[in-house]
């Protein structure tokens, strides 16, 4: 299939993938509103058009906690990647390095960060849970220190996870959904053959060692609902800021006040973020709620946002709107699913070509050039 823009990897995402893995990452809660507004408030973005500024030297490089990026762009965290293709994490971890950008591997991931460091030994992020269990969040934050992680995403709004419809109706959940996922398996062979067959062991890596063989897909998502913790306070945060002395970011802020509280525990930075859409379906989408947080706290730290991003001029969207930084979520899943380390590739290379569109025809120069006055 003829890849000319990011869109394109998501209907060949959908080609390959079983309809429970396709499902599972394209859709969101309940009646999926605020998923849809994520895409659709992002390109109700307008932007003013600037012409004949001598637009010849623009640089797209910045820099975010200390280190220097030639965009700024980050692979955000992903459950199961690996189950979309053979060890997917690997393959988008090596992506995002080639590129110079950061991954961040999901806490639930199928490589766990011990095999992903080894593969492929790039600024690698680690994102963390709040689980119930805090002796094995201590483990996970040694691991992470120790495999050399660059910074740690703590994502907070997954105290319980969001209803998800589709996953009932796909497989991924609900009733015989082991047999219905083999029946998916046999009907998708490029699939069943790369992961299915050959990208095994199918199991949660970071998890092995407190699940041990039971940590494959079917406990996913009772996994999520048992041991995620509901009672996590901001006070509780003062603890992982003891444990983790690198780039600490809160995921999952909406609101300024959140984002106020990040500030006064000393987080490093916070991504704005509902979770794509995935956690409370009604909430306003990243692009409406950051402008507010972005001039409640960036003087005091890093403003990174997600949720809605497509292509890099939805990257240039973002930061107009206040973000110092971007991370892609379903844009990169599609781009490895459709053509694993070659997509995520091909994926970058497209985001880095259209910010330049966007930046040369709004008259920004440089990242920092990029702000509120380019949008009309
Ligand atoms: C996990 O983080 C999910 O959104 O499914």
């Amino acid at each position: 299939m003829i890849i000319s823009s990011t869109l394109d990897f998501r209907d060949a995402a959908r080609r390959r993938l079983p309809p429970f893995l396709f499902h599972y990452a394209d859709g969101g809660a309940y009646a999926e509103e605020t998923l849809r507004r994520n895409v659709a408030d992002l390109s109700d973005i307008a932007l003013r058009q600037r012409v004949l500024r001598n637009m010849e030297d623009i640089t797209l490089s910045t820099s975010l906690f200390g280190a220097a990026m030639p965009l700024p762009v980050v692979l955000g965290p992903i459950g199961i990647g690996g189950m979309f293709r053979r060890r997917g994490e690997i393959q988008a971890a090596r992506a995002a390095h080639r590129a110079g950008l950061p991954f961040t591997l999901s806490t639930v991931s199928i490589c766990s960060l011990t095999e992903v460091t080894k593969a492929a030994p790039g600024p690698n992020w680690f994102q963390l849970y709040v689980i119930r269990d805090r002796s094995f969040m201590r483990d996970l934050l040694a691991t992470a220190r120790e495999q050399g992680a660059k910074a740690l995403v703590f994502t907070v709004d997954m105290p319980v996870p969001g209803a998800r419809y589709r996953d009932a109706h796909s497989g991924m959940s609900g009733p015989y959904a082991p047999a219905r996922r083999v029946m998916q398996a046999v009907t998708h062979p490029r699939w069943a053959w790369d992961v299915g067959l050959n990208g095994r062991p199918h199991r949660l890596g970071n998890l092995e060692p407190v699940l041990g063989k039971a940590s494959g897909l079917n406990d996913y998502i009772g996994w999520l609902g048992s041991n995620f913790d509901p009672s996590i306070a901001w006070q509780d945060l003062d603890w992982i800021r003891s444990e983790w002395d690198g780039p600490l970011i809160i995921k999952g802020i909406l609101d300024p006040e959140d984002a106020r509280e990040a500030a006064a525990i000393g987080a490093d930075g916070i991504v704005v973020s509902n979770h794509g859409g995935r956690q409370l379906d009604g909430v306003l989408s990243s692009a409406r709620a950051l402008p507010a947080i972005a001039d409640a706290v960036r003087d005091r730290l890093t403003v990174l946002a997600d949720s809605g991003v497509r292509s890099g001029l939805d990257v240039v969207r973002m930061l107009a709107l206040g973000a110092q930084g971007v991370l892609l979520g379903r844009a990169w899943l599609y781009a490895m699913a459709a053509g694993g380390e070659a997509g995520v590739t091909q994926l970058l290379t497209l985001i880095e070509k259209e910010m330049r569109v966007a930046m040369t025809l709004t008259g920004a120069r440089s990242i920092g050039e990029i702000d509120r006055s380019i949008l009309a």
